[in-house]
């Protein structure tokens, strides 16, 4: 049989047809998907991505909570106008411990990944009471109420647990204190800051929102401002990392 009759005999049957094309999609299939059962972590590891420290998490908690999702991204595509834009490109570590991630494709608004440091906390205090006090155009909704609620982090340790039970690295110790944690990052003069950044390495330790307690813009503004910083890129090396 020639190849040709080969071939015509299977598109005249077909059954035989379909269950030929099922057999090679399988192979392809196979050989794509099975290495991947074998592999503990398709993320490489980067240097300098940690886990949220509890105030960051709480400012996480309270940015989904308020659906800032809806209008923002946090990827910056590898293309060179996103590039050009908000910085270096996102890597995968970079939120591997976010659950739920934040990636998104909606952008009403600028993308996230990198605003931490663009703008200080004075900005963001402005931003967040009233977008149009700082940007005229901007269509993005106030948030004036954040800086009035008293953050309720009673249940953080719990939210650090939940967080560990799905792989993020965090210990029973870092569980435990979660809660003086969080109090010592909103405020430089406490003894617990050298704990706190023994644990959460460059956690930036302030009184975010300026007024005295801790209130959500606190945990939302260290939230903010730690985003996109924790690698370093003047040092961080690509083609290292493929290798
Ligand atoms: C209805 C859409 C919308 C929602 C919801 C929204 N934003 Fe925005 N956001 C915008 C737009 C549009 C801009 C650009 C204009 C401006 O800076 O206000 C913006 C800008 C920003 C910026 C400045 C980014 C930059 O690089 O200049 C930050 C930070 C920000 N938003 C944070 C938030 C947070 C935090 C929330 C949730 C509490 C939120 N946004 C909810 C639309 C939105």
């Amino acid at each position: 049989m020639s190849l040709l009759d080969k071939n015509k005999y299977f598109e005249r049957n077909v059954s035989l047809l379909l269950v030929g094309a099922l057999c090679v999609v399988s192979i392809g299939g196979l050989v794509q998907i099975t290495p991947l059962f074998y592999l503990e972590n398709t993320i490489e590891q980067v240097d300098g991505v940690r886990p949220y420290s509890p105030l960051e998490l709480k400012g996480r908690d309270i940015y989904v909570r308020e659906g800032c999702y809806v209008c923002h991204s946090q990827m910056i595509r590898p293309m060179r106008d996103e590039v050009e834009r908000y910085g270096h490109y996102s890597l995968a570590a970079e939120s591997m411990y976010d659950h739920p991630f934040q990636w998104g494709s909606k952008r009403t608004g600028p993308d996230l990944a990198r605003v931490g440091g663009r703008y200080s906390d004075d900005w963001h205090i402005d931003h967040m009471a009233d977008p149009r006090q700082v940007v005229p155009e901007s269509v993005m909704p106030a948030y004036p109420f954040l800086i009035e609620t008293k953050l309720d982090f009673n249940n953080v340790g719990q939210h650090l647990r939940a967080n560990a039970n799905v792989g993020v690295p965090y210990t029973d110790e870092m569980i435990e204190l979660a809660k003086a944690d969080l109090v010592a990052q909103t405020d430089p003069d406490s003894d617990g800051v050298d704990a706190l950044l023994e644990r959460y390495p460059g956690a930036q330790v302030r009184n975010f929102d300026g007024q005295p307690g801790i209130s959500e813009l606190d945990a939302l503004i260290s939230y903010l401002q730690v985003l996109g910083t924790m690698v370093d890129f003047s040092t961080y090396d690509a083609e290292a990392n493929w290798r």
